[in-house]
């Protein structure tokens, strides 16, 4: 077994998934400022460290994907990710600096950071990183995702892994296609599985090794403006269907985005999916929003009320813990 793929194996060990806190400054101000609250360096850090010393961490959290300016922070005379090891998660660190314009395209989008890459790796890794993560999207129409979309940013990603992997760490290869649109369960799957299979195929012609990635995929839903109902069996019976069809069975993970799902709703369908799941796959969590959204909500009317705020990211934490085994029962939602 390599050292990478051992890696890979500790971030989705049972029970295990990963905190997803690598909000961009811009993104993280949103969130912030819809809940009123100022967005600035020292407050950032006080939310985020919030979570990473929480209980739940050393048995619910395998990795922590960080960003740019939380992977340089302290908190208590600690490095971030000195916090993050100590509690036995891996730190991780997002390097793609952002989906930009697709030339030729209208609405598309294609992810940049390649230049001068291979540099920020080494300095990420010697801060203390040892997984990464590139997010490309995609949009769902009628004519998107197109193959330009599709071609040009499997062929990032793949060139992203291969340099991570050099660089001695697991790269998370991201590609979301988003909920946005009004398009059928029927569409999701097709065009999930068209752009899972085109990054498999990139993935591989630039040697990637896929034992030692890990794969980051939404869940096959309907569009968010679709008024088509389905239950969480038929996406769950979906969601491992693309992903048996698409993903080689040497990679050792899949670790799913919440992409705007409500934690209720991301914790429901990872439950139901592992429940279904035959395949040799483990199926486990990477949630920004699912994990942190009423932690947040909660911080914001007190941000010294650190112990609250904590209580409320455990239970989701524990909750998605159980659901990464299929053990999860029933929440009733507050919201
Ligand atoms: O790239 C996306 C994030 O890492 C996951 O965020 O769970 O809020 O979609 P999300």
């Amino acid at each position: 077994m390599s050292e990478l793929n051992k890696i890979a194996l500790k971030i989705v060990s049972p029970g295990k998934g990963i905190l997803a806190a690598d909000e961009s400054t811009g993104t993280m101000t949103k969130r912030l400022e819809s809940v009123n609250v100022k967005s600035n360096e020292e407050n950032r850090l006080e939310f985020r460290s919030a979570l990473f010393s929480s209980k739940s961490m050393s048995n619910c959290i395998g990795g922590v994907i960080l960003y740019d300016e939380t992977i340089k922070q302290n908190y208590n005379e600690k490095s971030i990710p000195e916090l993050i090891s100590e509690t036995g998660a891996v730190p991780g660190i997002k390097v793609d600096t952002g989906a930009k314009k697709l030339a030729r395209s209208n609405d598309e989008k294609i992810t940049e950071g390649l230049d001068g890459l291979r540099e920020r790796l080494k300095n990420y890794y010697d801060l203390g990183a040892r997984f990464t993560k590139w997010r490309a999207v995609y949009l769902i129409s009628e004519k998107y995702p197109s193959k330009l979309a599709i071609n040009v940013n499997a062929h990032a990603l793949a060139r992203y892994a291969s340099l991570v992997q050099e660089a001695g760490m697991v790269p998370i290869v991201e590609p979301e296609v988003l909920m946005d649109g009004n398009h059928s369960v029927q569409d999701c799957f097709n065009k999930t599985s068209e752009v899972i299979k085109k990054c498999f195929d990139e993935l591989i012609f630039q040697k990637v090794d896929l034992k030692s990635i890990l794969l980051k995929p939404n869940m096959i839903l309907p569009g968010s403006k679709s008024n088509q109902k389905i239950t969480s069996e038929e996406i769950a019976e979906l969601t491992i269907k693309c992903l048996i069809n698409s993903v080689p069975g040497e990679v050792p993970g899949i670790t799913f985005l919440s992409g705007g799902q409500s934690e209720l709703e991301a914790t429901k369908n990872l439950n139901t999916i592992n429940k279904h799941n035959k395949s040799k796959f483990v199926m486990t969590y990477s949630y920004g929003r699912a994990l942190q959204q009423s932690a947040l909500k909660h911080w914001s009317k007190d941000i010294k009320d650190i112990e609250g705020t904590q209580k409320i990211f455990d239970h989701r934490a524990n909750m998605c813990s159980l659901a990464s085994m299929g053990k999860w029962v029933e929440e009733v939602d507050k919201d």
